[in-house]
């Protein structure tokens, strides 16, 4: 039963200033401002959208974001020094929603080592850095950097300061990703019952991923009463990066009937966010990562697939649906089962009598021993050379492509279009190889494609790996994807470009090309 009382957690999105962070994952201003809407579409509440002292660019990102999205609180981020403050404060001026965000390191290690000042000065340099901030903000959080390293006593006289001060959101990070879960509550509940001033503000934990537990450390905060969470999308960051959106929001979406919390992320954005921050930062994501990695929701195990499709709640606790992710669920491998396969060729709109299941059955165990997994355009192939009078619309069969480093590539394809029994030469020119492909191949299909992404992973090792491309395209406002292998990287491309071409005509409704398998060949 849904319970209406639910505490509300509010989603504080980092990406833009503590996840790019992370080596190699800067952005350009018009990056920022691109995913910054992305962000707003998805439901967050804060966005901290760079540091704007630290350069023009992020100055004018943080700007023109203030200015733009005015349905989100937009977070100014500084260090305890007045300069900071004033370009924080300057580049929010035109939010309608906004906070400062100030930090300053609390303890001993970062005292001694990096800052090299008493805790007296430090004390000093809070309070009146708050202070002075509140003169031009009403909302200002603090952090305390290093605070799960600092203890009790240290924290509380800092903490105690700047709520005397005017701050009105703590922020207690668990900067070097140290704290154990039951830890990292305990503090938050020592902090609001021992410190001055403590229930009078807000709380908001920000966790990093040393040890791999920021998100179990944001659950035990949000158990111990803290209301904001800071969290960046793929998790993206310093190290082993933050506590990851689409995991903590995934947790409280499915269990908030137990945490009696929810967000207002809305779910079917995830997804795209995901994928949206992944190639703008180029950090790709991994394919065991929970919620929006390939494999989160996939399976290849017989026994799984054969429980799936008798009820998804077999083996899954999400609907991958609902987050707005398209792929298909079942794997076809090695250990797929019978159930699998008729399951697959019957959702091309193949229907296979007991015989020839067991004749594509076997074909298809060789195929999956040989290479791992099978692709559907693998899996039609099978399907038009074992039986009859089953076809995929289009088949790629030749690819050739020219390179060279001082002049355009050239490609040639050969496609047979299985509807007409044709088959011809298309040739394209492109500044790279793939681009040379997809031009040449475009030519071969009735409708407008348009290639919309490419990810590229390799399947084995060695100098003889095969690579596998998964291409995404759009047809008719919708994305089709599929994927494509070979040793030949740049042929992987065209197959998984004709395989989604392939996927587009049957789900827009188009009839499976019916003709013999001998007219095939
Ligand atoms: O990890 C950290 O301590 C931070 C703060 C400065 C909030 O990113
Ligand atoms: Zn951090």
């Amino acid at each position: 039963m849904e319970n209406n009382n639910n505490r509300r957690i509010r989603i504080f999105d980092t990406t833009l200033r503590d996840g790019e962070q992370a080596p190699g994952a800067s952005l350009y201003p018009e990056e920022k401002i691109r995913i910054a809407r992305q962000l707003a579409k998805m439901g967050v509440d804060t966005i901290e959208p760079g540091f704007p002292i630290s350069s023009p660019g992020d100055f004018q990102a943080v700007q023109q974001i203030s200015r733009e999205l005015q349905t989100v609180e937009i977070c100014g981020f500084a260090r305890a020094v007045k300069a900071d403050i004033d370009a924080a404060v300057k580049a929010t001026n035109d939010a309608a929603h906004r906070r400062i965000h100030m930090f300053l390191s609390s303890s001993d290690i970062h005292l001694d080592f990096q800052l090299r000042k008493s805790r007296q000065q430090v004390v000093e340099m809070a309070r009146s850095m708050v202070a002075y901030a509140k003169q031009f903000v009403d909302r200002i959080e603090f952090s305390p950097m290093d605070a799960t390293r600092t203890g009790d006593e240290f924290l509380f006289e800092v903490l105690e300061a700047v709520i005397a001060e005017g701050a009105t959101i703590l922020n207690i990070p668990d900067t070097v990703g140290y704290a154990l879960p039951e830890e990292y509550g305990a503090m938050f509940r020592r902090v609001r019952q021992s410190v001055r001033g403590g229930d009078t503000v807000e709380y908001s934990a920000h966790c990093h991923n040393d040890l791999g537990l920021a998100v179990a450390n944001s659950l035990a905060a949000i158990a111990a009463g803290v209301t904001h969470v800071e969290v960046t999308v793929n998790g993206v960051g310093e190290r082993a990066g933050n506590c990851s959106l689409e995991e903590l929001v995934m947790a409280i979406e499915t269990r908030k009937q137990t945490m009696g919390v929810e967000t207002g992320i809305i779910i079917s954005e995830v997804f795209n966010t995901s994928k949206m921050v992944s190639r703008i930062m180029g950090f790709p994501i991994a394919y065991n990562k929970p919620i929006v990695g390939r494999n989160a929701f996939q399976h290849e195990a017989g026994i799984h697939q054969d429980g799936l499709l008798k009820n998804r709640s077999t083996y899954e606790i999400m609907d991958p649906e609902k987050l707005g992710i398209p792929r298909s669920m079942i794997i076809l491998g090695k250990h797929s089962g019978r159930h699998a396969l008729k399951h697959r060729v019957g959702q091309f709109g193949v229907e296979l009598t007991s015989e020839e299941l067991e004749t594509l059955y076997t074909r298809f165990k060789e195929k999956a021993d040989e290479q791992k997994i099978v692709t559907d355009d693998q899996l039609m192939e099978l399907v038009g050379s074992t039986v009859e009078g089953q076809m995929e619309a289009f088949t790629l069969n030749h690819v050739q492509v020219v390179s060279s480093s001082d002049r355009s590539r050239v490609a040639s394809v050969s496609v047979r279009n299985n509807q007409t029994g044709e088959e011809k030469v298309y040739s394209g020119t492109g500044e790279g190889p793939i681009e040379a492909i997809v031009q040449s191949l475009r030519q071969a299909m009735p409708m407008e494609v348009e290639f919309s992404d490419l990810e590229m992973h390799s399947l084995s090792t060695g100098e003889k790996a095969t690579g596998e491309a998964e291409v995404t395209i759009l047809v008719g406002g919708q994305t089709y994807k599929n994927t494509g292998i070979d040793q030949d990287v740049l042929i992987a491309v065209a197959k998984a470009f004709v395989s989604a071409c392939n996927q587009a005509v049957r789900m827009q409704g188009n009839p499976v090309p019916q003709i013999s398998a001998s007219s095939a060949s």
